[in-house]
């Protein structure tokens, strides 16, 4: 059993395309039942994605945890998805004890969680990075994304004692011709960097919408694959 969450606090980086694309790889390759739960009421994207209804949602299984299974859907085979709170939520002490308390009820029934999070880092977001076994850190390719990631990372190892091997440093839509070699400032931060995704033109969110099968033929899909493979043998 395996809880990932996927963040950063910088928008637009690939998150919520990271999530989607590795729920997909572990339900194919672990041949497991994987849960992709939504932690974003900016508002997320699930919504639209998968064409879940409003009363289908985060804040109903919080409520109703024993019911849970009434307001996720299958999108796939093995593969499930819970989208996140309508609207936004206080992110407060109740709020998060409802979201743990909900994991710890359904996480013997999934092999993975993977958890989508929102750019606004709060109390929630460290709570389910705290459960995780795996932290995705994504930034894009750029020195004010990487150095906003960077703190972050900070954050979380050091205010927070999460240890450095769970937290994984991505660093997403780098292209060949880039000037900006990110390699040489996580040298100097020492924050090391655990995987690197193409900018990739045929990549584009709605896939998950309209086509898996050009989904599975992406760049992308591939290359977040390898990132999940190399993190369970590590
Ligand atoms: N490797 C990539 N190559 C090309 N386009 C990409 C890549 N990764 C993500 N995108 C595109 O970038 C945009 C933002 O991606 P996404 O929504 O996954 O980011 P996010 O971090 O979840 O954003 P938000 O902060 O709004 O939640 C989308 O249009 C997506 O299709
Ligand atoms: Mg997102």
């Amino acid at each position: 059993m395996a809880i990932i969450t996927v963040i950063s606090n910088k928008g637009g980086v690939g998150k919520t395309s990271f999530a989607i694309s590795a729920g997909y790889y572990l339900s194919k390759k672990s041949g497991r039942e994987t849960l992709l739960m939504e932690l974003d009421s900016s508002p997320g994207d699930f919504g639209p994605i998968f064409d879940i209804d409003s009363k289908r949602s985060l804040e109903m299984a919080v409520r109703f945890p024993a019911n849970f299974s009434n307001y996720i859907k299958k999108i796939d085979d093995n593969l499930f998805a819970l989208k996140g709170f309508p609207g936004p939520f206080l992110a407060e002490g109740s709020v998060s004890e409802g979201i743990k308390n909900l994991i710890s009820t359904i996480e013997s029934r999934y092999g993975n969680i993977i958890i989508d999070t929102q750019t606004v880092f709060n109390r929630v977001l460290l709570d389910v990075c705290i459960m995780a076994s795996k932290i995705f850190l994504v930034t894009d390719n750029c020195l004010e994304s990487l150095s906003r990631v960077i703190n972050l990372y900070e954050m979380l190892t050091l205010t927070h004692a999460i240890e450095k091997s769970r937290v994984n440093l991505i660093v997403n839509k780098k292209r060949l011709t880039d000037y900006f070699r990110v390699w040489d400032l996580s040298k100097l931060t020492e924050v090391p960097v655990e995987g690197f995704i193409s900018y990739d033109r045929k990549f584009n969110k709605n896939l998950f919408i309209s086509s898996k099968n050009k989904l599975i033929n992406t760049k992308m899909y591939r290359q977040v694959g390898r990132i999940i493979e190399n993190g369970f043998n590590s």
